[in-house]
């Protein structure tokens, strides 16, 4: 019998126990939660027992965690299908020396940290200032992992945001190019094209338009354009000086990118000292998920509640929930890093998955969500396990008193979720309001919570530049390991080509000079009737 045959033998044997039994254990709390740093990962409120996270444990063991652990942090090839290292954790590894077939990355990264710094303490402190004086505005643009983490990040710290103004254009939709640039001064404004291969054609379409906008009133308008990109052949062909091109290398992938020079407009936002505190929160998140056993490791465990959710109860999706306004597009990007990793049907030897691969990941801050989708959570047919992210204080004083109501918010969700209410609660419920017979009954039936939906908390004291990168380091590994558990390369990402492949050859259909022969009956319907309402 294989781990995960145990493992499904467990789950049919305990399905149906209330989790609140659980805390008959008065220790339970404790037992099933971990700390590291000023960090505490609560998973007390699911179904998980002392068995199923042995069990958990031994799989992650059998399938290989942590010699592919060490595998990446030494640079190996683990990403098999397009033949390169995975070393994003070299790019906040400080002082480590790094070799990769046989040489060792990290002077370089240094190199690349020290001129981002020098650049972007320039821009700041206006020694590098623009045609028409003082950079006020930057425009990063980008898509993917080139637009969501540094965008999602300054949001984050919008708290210590003491830069120009930045601004995140990606979609290829001008509406989304044309109101940003709208309301901007070309003559203070530095656009930062981020772009790992400069050839993604939404960037390129957004980079142009903005290089017009520029051009239309500013005299050299390369000068006031960057590029962040592994492709510096390409970024020269486009005019940017290379004193202007920040490079990083392959092995960095895109979603795991915005601690490259990706991360620029990030740097210049809240200075480089605090992205410096950025790097060391992920720093330190990485030695700890080298070196903590696994019954420890927050990354670990964090996986192993996504393996057991996902793989074994068979819940297909998972939200992602911070009590935490400025995490507001920490979702966004956690569904990139995570199903764009781990939304695989192959192994890595090119075997159909013999289970689902990663689940669903979507969300929103709470209270938002509360009054949304918060209801399906606590009442419809699917369960949707909930993981929420909680900051013990906020960063504005005088407001201390809603942040305490923030925090019973989340609470009190985990709480109800996890209890629900039973048919005699509500009927008691309608009773007190004077219903009674049959009107009580259908009443009743209406406020029943079947409880029992579990969910897990991630607390932390404040959201600071070190605790954010702690934050998606510990994420990024939660990614690998459920990836290494099941067995995929979480570092490509061929299901975004065909699309591409298609959306180009599907130009010239729309544009008239092609027929459009071979295109399903659908399509060519679409973009007849798309041809005729252009047409007037
Ligand atoms: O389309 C997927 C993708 O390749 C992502 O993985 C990546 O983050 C994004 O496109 C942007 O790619 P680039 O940085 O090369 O423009």
């Amino acid at each position: 019998m294989t781990i995960w045959d145990e493992l499904h033998l467990h789950h049919a044997a305990v399905k149906d126990r209330p989790i609140s039994e659980l805390f008959e254990n008065e220790n339970r709390a404790a037992d099933f939660s971990a700390e590291f740093g000023a960090f505490l990962f609560d998973y007390s409120k699911t179904n998980i027992d002392a068995t199923t996270r042995d069990l958990l444990i031994r799989l992650a063991e059998a399938r290989g965690v942590a010699a592919r652990r060490t595998a990446m942090f030494q640079g190996a090839r683990i990403n098999e299908t397009e033949d390169r290292a995975v070393l994003h954790t070299a790019l906040r590894a400080g002082a480590a020396t790094i070799p990769v077939d046989g040489q060792d990355v990290m002077p370089a990264v240094r190199a690349t940290l020290a001129r981002m710094r020098t650049f972007a303490e320039d821009v700041r402190a206006g020694r590098f200032a623009a045609q028409g004086g003082r950079i006020t505005d930057v425009v990063n643009i980008g898509i993917g992992g080139s637009d969501l983490g540094p965008a999602m990040a300054t949001l984050a710290l919008a708290h210590v945001h003491d830069g120009p103004r930045c601004h995140f254009v990606s979609n290829v939709d001008g509406a989304h190019v044309h109101d940003t640039l709208a309301v901007l001064n070309p003559e203070t404004t530095l656009v930062i094209v981020a772009s790992k291969t400069f050839t993604t054609a939404e960037t390129m379409a957004n980079a142009e338009t903005a290089r017009r906008w520029m051009a239309a009133r500013v005299a050299d308008p390369a000068a006031q354009f960057v590029a962040l990109s592994s492709a510096t052949g390409r970024t020269a062909e486009w005019g940017i000086a290379p004193e202007r091109v920040f490079g990083f290398e392959d092995w960095v992938g895109g979603r795991y990118s915005v601690w490259s020079p990706i991360g620029l407009s990030l740097m210049l936002a809240i200075g480089a000292a605090r992205f410096d505190g950025f790097l060391a929160g992920a720093r330190a998140m990485d030695g700890h998920f080298r070196t903590a056993p696994f019954a420890e490791n927050l990354p670990v465990l964090l996986a192993l509640v996504g393996i057991w959710h996902n793989q074994i109860c068979g819940y297909a999706t998972r939200a992602v929930l911070p009590y935490d306004q400025r995490l507001a597009r920490l979702p966004a990007y956690l569904q990139q890093l995570e199903m764009e990793s781990n939304g695989k049907r192959v192994a890595m030897d090119g075997t159909d998955l013999p289970f689902h691969s990663g689940p669903v990941v979507w969300g929103e801050p709470g209270t938002n969500g509360q009054h949304a989708f918060y209801q399906l959570i606590h009442q419809g047919t699917r369960v949707v396990p909930c993981e929420f992210l909680l900051a013990a204080n906020g960063h504005e004083p005088d407001l201390a008193h809603q942040h305490l109501l923030l925090v019973a918010n989340c609470l009190a969700q985990s709480e109800a979720l996890m209890r629900g209410r039973s048919l005699d609660e509500a009927r008691a419920l309608m009773a007190a309001k004077g219903l009674s017979g049959a009107e009580l009954d259908r009443q009743a039936r209406h406020r029943v919570f079947p409880g029992n939906r579990p969910s897990t908390t991630l607390l932390y004291p404040q959201l600071t530049p070190e605790a954010l990168g702690a934050i998606l380091a510990l994420y990024e590994h939660r990614v690998f390991v459920e990836g290494v558990i099941l067995g995929i390369n979480s570092f490509d990402q061929w299901g975004v080509e065909l699309g591409k492949e298609l959306a180009l050859a599907l130009a010239p259909v729309l544009e008239g000079r092609d027929p459009g022969t071979g295109k399903d009956g659908s399509t060519r319907a679409l973009a007849a009737r798309i041809a005729e309402l252009r047409a007037g």
